[in-house]
């Protein structure tokens, strides 16, 4: 039993409120598309949900379309706005990303280059993981009239370094080109007023924020000119056909509630945390690096690299001790590859190998980090040694 949780932001605890909710709804019968009153309720639920969700994230209803995650909405995002500007205008068939985007918007765009015929590119950051806005602006200068979208993170799983959006936002404006952001790491941690962001398509995502695994969104302003990615009986205005997921909804609806009205209180409390454990480590494990440090960061996340160790040796020595932290994009955890994201920023490979991601939530406690900083030291010191004799 894992005793000491420090892995939000790969997912985090279903919250009371959302199950009993769950359950209820989980129970009622109806498909919302069904004219029958078991059909209506449902419909009355879904329509519900919609607008309690648009009023929470500054959209209007129709803005939101649900769908079964983030993965889904960044992928609706990118693939139907390349392929809505491919119908529109032969000649938009550019795309451009961030260099250190989930995979879910990497792998996309990278599909699109390879499948689809687009030329894809990839913007850099800087050390501290953030876009470089002169290269931004140098690619629209040069490729605007030619772009079918731009997107960028709103904020980095695995550094938590927030993007410069509203720079983004109004030079992708400038240039007439739609852009999306992977918000699904700083819905709720983060102020997010969809209208105000000036993006086109914005995704979120209920697991991250403690509703259920497989719900959440793609919200896209009235005149985002999107293609649909799943064919079948045309729900959510054509975009996302299968059958609509009441239930889902207003899971994610309460779960989105929830987080945003205790938004500012949490960032306080989570950057408390987050500091201080920061802090601890740093003080006993004096050659660690907080990457992102001089970023505007999410309150939660912490990522650090400890050199000399491998972050598996080092996960693996937390996890015996009840702790459960990651090496960086749980997507790809499991799978003993480097960080891109750190790559990206710069970082060797040994040093993007050694890197330990921890982030916090809205269970964690002052006892969660005292456990943490308890632990750590002696693991480290281990994973340094087994490093010593695999290198002999
Ligand atoms: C930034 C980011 N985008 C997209 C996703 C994918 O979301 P989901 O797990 O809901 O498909 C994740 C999940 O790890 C994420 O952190």
């Amino acid at each position: 039993m894992t005793a000491t949780y420090l892995d939000h932001a790969a997912t985090t605890l279903v919250r009371d409120e959302v199950l009993a909710a769950y359950g209820e709804d989980l129970r009622r019968l109806g498909n919302p598309s069904s004219v029958h009153g078991p059909g209506r309720e449902a419909r009355r639920v879904l329509e519900e949900s919609r607008e309690s969700i648009a009023a929470d994230l500054g959209a209007h209803p129709t803005e939101v379309i649900f769908t079964a995650g983030g993965t889904e909405a960044d992928n609706l995002a990118v693939v139907g706005t390349f392929h809505a500007a491919v119908a529109g205008t032969a000649t938009r068939r550019a795309v451009a990303i961030s260099t250190v985007e989930h995979p879910a918007v990497l792998d996309a765009a990278h599909w699109l280059g390879s499948a689809q015929g687009a030329e894809v590119t990839e913007l850099g950051v800087d050390e501290q993981g953030v876009l470089d806005l002169d290269a931004l602006t140098a690619y629209l200068a040069v490729a605007g009239e030619r772009t079918a979208v731009v997107a960028l993170m709103w904020a980095n799983n695995e550094t938590g370094a927030v993007q410069p959006i509203p720079q983004v936002a109004a030079a992708c404006a400038a240039a007439g080109v739609p852009v999306h952001s992977d918000a699904v790491q700083a819905v709720g941690h983060l102020p997010v007023d969809f209208a105000a962001s000036g993006l086109t398509t914005l995704a979120l995502s209920g697991h991250k924020l403690g509703a259920p695994v497989g719900t959440g969104a793609l919200l896209a302003r009235r005149d985002a000119a999107l293609q649909p990615v799943l064919h079948g009986g045309g729900q959510e205005r054509g975009i996302r056909s299968g059958t609509l997921d009441a239930a889902g909804a207003r899971a994610l609806a309460i779960a989105v509630r929830i987080a945003v009205a205790e938004q500012a209180a949490e960032h306080a409390r989570l950057t408390t945390l987050r500091d201080r454990l920061q802090a601890g480590v740093l003080a006993a494990v004096p050659d660690a690096v907080v990457r992102s440090a001089g970023a505007d960061r999410l309150p939660g996340h912490l990522l650090m690299t400890f050199p000399g160790t491998d972050a598996d040796a080092v996960l693996f020595g937390l996890d015996a001790a009840g702790i459960a932290a990651s090496s960086g994009s749980a997507c790809t955890a499991g799978v003993t590859q480097p960080s891109h994201v750190l790559l990206a920023m710069g970082a060797d490979q040994r040093t993007a190998r050694s890197a330990v991601r921890f982030t916090l939530g809205w269970t964690s406690t002052d006892a969660d980090v005292d456990h943490a900083l308890a632990t750590l030291p002696a693991v480290l010191e281990r994973a340094r040694a087994a490093g010593r004799v695999g290198a002999r």
